[in-house]
C-alpha cells in the first residue's frame, strides 16, 4: 500500500480526499494543524500527521522523524489553503511561502515523492472574457483578480520554475457539496426566500461537485503525467439564474428576487473596506469579492480531463446541488 499524506484534511475538500483514499486502499496520513477539527476524520485508519509549514526546518524536522520510523510519503496532495484571509499578506504567507517551505524541505531531508499534487484554483487565472466569453484557455496569461488568485498564482509560479520536481497542479471552479461553508450561504439565502443578484448581466458559473473532484485529484496523482495544470469543471457552464431555479426546485421554496446595481454594491465594498482597513482587517465585502461578483465569465478548458484521465464527471449541477441540500437537511443546517 502506497503513503499519501493530504494537508489540510480537516478542512471541506480535504477531508473528502481522505475518504477517497481510504476507499482506495492508501495508507492516509491526514496533514492537520494541533488547532484542526477532527470531526470529518473519524476513520480509524487515518494517521495524523501534524505539520506546522511556519518554518522550513520544522518540516524538515516533521519529515526526518518520519523517515527514521521507515515512513516516506510516496504522494503528496498539498491541498491546504487559505480561501479568505483578514489580511492580504495572509494569503500570500500561507498559499505561497508556505508551499515554498514544504517543497524545499522534502528537497532539503530527501523526501521528494513520486507526485507532488498542488490544489490551486481556477482564481489563478481570473475570469475569461466578458465580450467574447470564450473560456480561459490552459495557455492564456494568468488575469486573477483577486489577492487570493494572485497569491495561489505565486505558489504556481514557484512550483512550475521547479524542472525536476514532481509537481502536478489541479485548479478547481466553485467547489461544492457536503460540509461546505461558502455556497452554503446561497443555499441558506434562497432557503429563506431570497433570490440575490449583483448586476443585470447574469453570470456564466462553472462547478465540480467535491465527490467527482476528489476522485479525479486521485487520479491524476496516481497517473503518469506530472508537470502539467488542469481547470477542473463538471464540464458544463450554468448561468446564476440556473443555480437559483435548481437550489430552489430542490428546497421547493418560492423566492423574492433582489437585483443590487453593481455600481451600488462596489461603492459599499469600498467604503467597507476603508472602515475596516484602519483597525487592520478585512470586511466580508471587500473589493476582492466584489470583483469576483461582477465577473461574468468563470468557463475555462477542461476537455484535457478527458484526454488525460478519461475523467467525465457523475454530478452536474442538478444531482449534486440535490445531494448536497439532503446533507444540509440532514445535518440540520438547513
Ligand atoms: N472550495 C472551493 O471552491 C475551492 C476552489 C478552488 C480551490 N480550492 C482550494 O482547495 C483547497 C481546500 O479548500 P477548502 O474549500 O477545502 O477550504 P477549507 O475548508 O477552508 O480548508 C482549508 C484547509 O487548509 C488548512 N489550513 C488553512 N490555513 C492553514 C495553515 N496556516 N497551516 C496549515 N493548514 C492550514 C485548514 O486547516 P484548519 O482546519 O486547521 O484551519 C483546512 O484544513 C485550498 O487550497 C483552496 O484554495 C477551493
Amino acid at each position: 500500500m502506497a503513503n499519501i499524506l493530504i494537508t489540510g484534511s480537516s478542512g471541506f475538500i480535504g477531508s473528502f480526499l481522505v475518504e477517497e483514499a481510504l476507499k482506495k486502499d492508501f495508507t492516509v496520513y491526514a496533514g492537520v494543524r494541533k488547532s484542526s477539527s477532527r470531526a470529518y476524520l473519524q476513520d480509524p485508519g487515518i494517521r495524523f500527521a501534524e505539520i506546522d509549514f511556519t518554518e522550513k526546518d520544522r518540516i524538515v524536522e516533521f519529515l526526518l522523524e518520519h523517515k527514521k520510523a521507515g515512513v516516506s510519503f510516496d504522494y503528496i496532495i498539498h491541498n491546504a489553503g487559505l480561501t479568505k484571509a483578514k489580511k492580504k499578506e495572509d494569503f500570500y504567507r500561507v498559499n505561497c511561502t508556505f508551499t515554498r517551505n514544504f517543497v524545499e524541505a522534502l528537497s532539503e531531508a530527501g523526501c521528494i515523492p513520486l507526485k507532488f499534487v498542488y490544489i490551486s484554483s481556477l482564481a489563478a487565472y481570473g475570469p475569461g472574457d466578458p465580450v467574447s466569453m470564450k473560456p480561459v484557455m490552459l495557455d492564456d496569461t494568468p488575469k486573477p483578480v483577486d489577492e487570493y488568485g494572485r497569491s495561489k498564482l505565486e505558489a504556481e509560479k514557484y512550483l512550475t520554475s521547479l524542472t525536476d520536481f514532481p509537481w502536478l497542479i489541479i485548479r478547481p471552479s466553485g467547489v461544492y457539496g457536503p460540509r461546505e461553508k461558502d455556497y452554503f450561504v446561497y443555499f441558506q439565502t434562497i432557503s429563506r426566500g431570497m433570490e440575490p443578484y449583483i448586476g443585470f448581466r447574469p453570470q456564466i458559473l462553472t462547478f465540480i461537485y467535491v465527490r467527482d473532484l476528489v476522485r479525479l485529484i486521485l487520479e491524476a496523482m496516481v497517473s503518469g503525467i506530472k508537470r502539467k495544470a488542469y481547470f477542473v469543471t463538471d464540464g458544463k457552464h450554468y448561468d446564476s439564474r440556473e443555480f437559483a431555479e435548481i437550489t430552489k426546485k430542490h428546497l421547493k421554496k418560492k423566492t423574492l428576487k433582489i437585483t443590487l446595481p453593481l455600481g451600488l454594491v462596489g461603492g459599499i465594498a469600498r467604503a467597507m473596506e476603508k472602515i475596516f482597513g484602519l483597525g487592520g482587517k478585512m470586511p466580508t465585502l471587500n473589493t476582492d469579492k466584489f470583483n469576483i461578483m461582477k465577473s461574468t465569465n468563470w468557463t475555462c478548458q477542461v476537455d484535457e480531463l478527458q484526454k488525460d484521465f478519461n475523467f467525465r464527471a457523475d454530478y452536474d449541477l442538478d444531482k449534486g446541488v440535490k445531494e448536497a441540500l439532503e446533507w444540509y437537511k440532514k445535518e440540520r443546517w438547513l
